[in-house]
């Protein structure tokens, strides 16, 4: 271990950039609330405004839930509900903005109000980005002189080698990728265009560990696996199978389910006492040897037989929501229902 850049790291930053035509330099971070963080202090830097504009969820440090800070709602919208801001100064209840997805209207209002000089947006989670909608967001950041940066944390490497934008062919100023990047190995990366991160050199960005070699060989070795197979095209693939399968259980039960996210990320809810089923599932499947909730991140690894078993034994937990009224699941449930929030059990 040195803090010297091992020749992967280089490796590594040459094959981001040539997968992201658009950008010219990148930075590598451990965990996608570091690399969030370096995104937003070089796209202060290069823009010169404190204010920033978010959209989706971006990790848990103090700029993004400084959002809280003036509302405990504002960010219940953005996939994690009930953030609560306690240690986070209350000077910084006046810099970060957020709006929901797709709504421009609400980006305008906050500029002209706010003047932000950075937004933050994850462009993909539940749904596949609508491309006009980022076209129009892209001129709005040219023309205001915003910088614009896309979260692909989540969404990257799931849908094609790179950045959902690519297919979207919408590019921003900065891109962050992490999880499918490494397959489980820490690493995450800033991707952006020369003239923004080169605004870095006055700022100070640095940690021991970033240089650390197994990140780097790890999302090398990932990258050349995810090209060979095309692991997109299976995950997804995969996702539409569960997603058939599913829908079949709700049929046979009449349990009229709703399949959310994309395929590569799918999910179901219950209409009605979604929290109190959900939680006898995963303590049903965990009897079953299943780890399962409501929620999927799939995997290359989960194949068709594995799917089939898996709904085999979700078959019969279906069965016992359809035939039990829900006081009654709720009273076989060994522990408390799950909570939708990060809220205190008590
Ligand atoms: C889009 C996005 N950004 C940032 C993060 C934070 O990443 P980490 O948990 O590695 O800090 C996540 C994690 O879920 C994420 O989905």
């Amino acid at each position: 271990m040195t803090t010297l850049n091992c020749p992967e790291e280089y490796l590594l930053a040459k094959k981001l950039v040539k997968l992201h035509p658009w950008s010219d330099m990148v930075k590598f971070a451990r965990s996608g609330g570091e690399a969030n963080s370096i995104a937003i202090r070089i796209a202060r830097a290069a823009s010169k405004r404190d204010n920033v504009g978010i959209c989706g969820y971006h990790g848990w440090h103090d700029w993004y839930l400084s959002v809280n800070l003036r509302s405990k709602k504002n960010l219940n919208t953005h996939l994690l509900p009930g953030l609560e801001t306690d240690g986070v100064p209350k000077s910084l209840r006046n810099n970060v903005y957020a709006f929901n997805n797709n709504d421009l209207y609400a980006l305008k209002k906050i500029y002209h109000k706010h003047k932000i000089g950075s937004l933050i947006i994850e462009i993909a989670r539940n749904h596949m980005p609508n491309e006009t909608y980022l076209k129009s967001v892209r001129e709005f950041c040219n023309k205001k002189k915003i910088v614009l940066i896309f979260d692909e944390c989540t969404s990257g490497f799931r849908r094609n080698l790179g950045g959902i934008h690519l297919l979207a062919k919408v590019y921003p100023d900065i891109a962050m990728f992490g999880k499918a990047l490494g397959n489980g190995y820490a690493i995450t990366a800033v991707v952006g265009k020369k003239k923004v991160m080169e605004k870095a050199k006055n700022s100070f960005i640095s940690s021991t560990m970033w240089s650390e070699r197994v990140g780097f060989v790890a999302a090398l070795a990932t990258l050349k696996e995810m090209e060979r197979t095309k692991s997109f095209n299976q995950i997804i693939s995969n996702g539409k199978y569960i997603n058939k399968k599913w829908l079949e259980l709700s049929k046979k039960y009449n349990l009229n389910l709703k399949i959310k996210g994309f395929d590569c990320i799918t999910s179901f809810e219950f209409p009605k006492n979604n929290q109190i089923y959900k939680t006898f599932i995963s303590q049903e499947m965990l009897k079953k040897g299943y780890l399962a909730s409501n929620l999927i991140y799939i995997s290359t690894k989960h194949t068709k037989k594995i799917i089939d078993n898996y709904i085999q034994a979700l078959d019969k937990v279906f069965y016992l929501i359809k035939n039990n009224k829900a006081k009654v699941i709720k009273s076989l449930l060994k522990g408390p229902v799950s909570k939708k929030t990060f809220k205190r059990l008590n």
